[in-house]
């Protein structure tokens, strides 16, 4: 679990801002459901056999109520939606969310206990068109944000039938080469074989690179589906790559699930930027109606380390530091009818040194420093510094926030050559 120092916020806030303004742009809108919730509703929504409910999830009892931290943020949001009849209101629900969510697992880079996802739901809508849209609004969103050439993979589990179906065919092609599995995949050969086709372990590449493909077994609903979403994304322009072997590791999946990846020299191979599927039967297995959905969550630290965004690392726009006695209050007016302006301004109540404060406003990236003397004070004038061009001017007090703010406004002369 990390600390986020003040000096890390600006890029976060960058990501934030930008996933807010796709989703909003795509009609989406924020939800915030508690960080904890019941144990039993991630067991139904996620599945009993996946290593979230197995291994990871933060659980406790309180007063005999099982409790547990949220691992991810779609049995909320479902629990939410059924909890308000929310179907009840609207066709169509589009709901977004950022926040922490908690998974006991190894940590690594980009993987911690306490991390962050940008998500999203949407609720009412069998797709494929919805699929399509999400999956490229996502890649744009990665492009937006600095994330350079995201690779998009998708795949379709199809729906029950369709996996019974497949399930049995794997089973029969994985039973004969049971002894040579991982001793996770031969549990799973009973439990979950599918998520034997995820596994990383060497031992059971053979079986994987030779299972049959699950696309080879889609219902003609199910294939219908699947062709309708492909040619959606190709007529947005969307690159993908087909990954017949995308299962992913939630149980509640039905039909599309994608994965986009990409900044393999920062992440790994390995890490998933942002995960996502259909699952057309939770709404109902949490005891609503049979509400078809979709959705996605991103790991914010993982679209951080991806990312080339800069921001500038300037707290404030304007310093203002008083000199001399009588200059305090002076100098609080000051700083408060610069922030009414809309500047964001540091007021020095140190009594600290010029040279003090003058490092102290550089250090905080001001662009301009306003200097309240006694001298000035009785003067009615303040002494404006802009401290990239290093030029000083004596301005009326009654001028001095409109100046001080063309001056923010406008851009800093480049660098001196040569110069301190
Ligand atoms: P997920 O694949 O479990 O899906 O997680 C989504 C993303 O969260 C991952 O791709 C990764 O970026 C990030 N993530 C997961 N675990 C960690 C971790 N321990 N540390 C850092 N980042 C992590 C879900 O959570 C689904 N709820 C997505 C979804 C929404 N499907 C439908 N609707």
């Amino acid at each position: 679990m990390n600390d986020i120092l003040p000096a890390e916020i600006g890029r976060w806030h960058a990501v934030e801002r930008a996933f807010r303004r796709t989703m909003e742009g795509l009609a989406y809108r924020e939800i915030r459901t508690p960080y904890v919730e019941p144990t039993p509703l991630f067991v139904r929504a996620i599945g009993e056999e996946t290593d979230v409910v197995q291994k990871e999830m933060y659980s406790f009892v309180h007063h005999d109520e099982p409790l547990t931290l949220r691992p991810e943020g779609t049995a909320g949001a479902v629990r939410a939606y059924v909890e308000h009849g929310v179907h009840n209101h609207e066709p169509i629900t589009r709901w977004y969310y950022l926040g922490p969510m908690f998974r006991g697992e190894r940590p690594a880079r980009g993987r911690y206990r306490q991390f962050y996802q940008l998500g999203a739901e949407c609720l009412g809508d069998a797709g494929p068109g919805c699929d399509a849209e999400m999956i490229d609004a996502l890649a744009g969103f990665l492009r937006e944000i600095g994330v350079e050439a995201p690779d998009v993979f998708i795949n379709s589990i199809g729906s029950g039938d369709t996996r019974a179906k497949y399930r049995e065919a794997l089973v029969a092609a994985l039973t004969p080469m049971k002894d040579s599995l991982s001793p996770d995949s031969q549990r799973r050969l009973t439990t979950n074989p599918l998520r034997i086709l995820d596994s990383k372990h060497p031992a059971d590449a053979e079986a994987v690179a030779t299972a049959p493909t699950i696309l080879d077994f889609l219902s003609e609903a199910d294939r219908t589906h699947w062709d309708n979403l492909r040619r959606q994304l190709d007529a947005l322009g969307t690159p993908y790559k087909v990954d017949p072997k995308l299962v992913r590791g939630l149980d509640y999946y039905t039909r599309t699930l994608f994965e986009i990846k990409g900044s393999y020299d920062k992440l790994g191979a390995g890490s998933t930027l942002i995960g996502g599927g259909r699952y057309d039967g939770m709404v109902k297995d949490l005891g609503g109606p049979a509400v078809p959905a979709i959705g996605f969550a991103a790991g914010l630290e993982r679209l951080l380390i991806a990312s080339n965004l800069e921001v500038s690392p300037s707290v404030v726009d304007v310093f203002v530091a008083p000199v001399g006695e009588g200059t305090d209050a002076p100098a609080l007016v000051l700083a408060r009818d610069a922030r009414r302006a809309g500047l964001r301004c540091e007021v020095d109540t140190r009594k600290a040194s010029m040279k003090a404060m003058l490092r102290r406003a550089n250090a905080l990236g001001a662009r301009v420093c306003l200097i309240v003397g006694d001298r000035e004070v009785a003067e009615g004038v303040v002494e404006l510094k802009d401290l990239a061009s290093q030029v000083q001017e004596k301005v009326a007090r009654a001028d001095v926030v409109a100046r001080a703010a063309a001056v923010v406004g406008s851009p800093a002369p480049p660098p001196q050559e040569g110069g301190a």
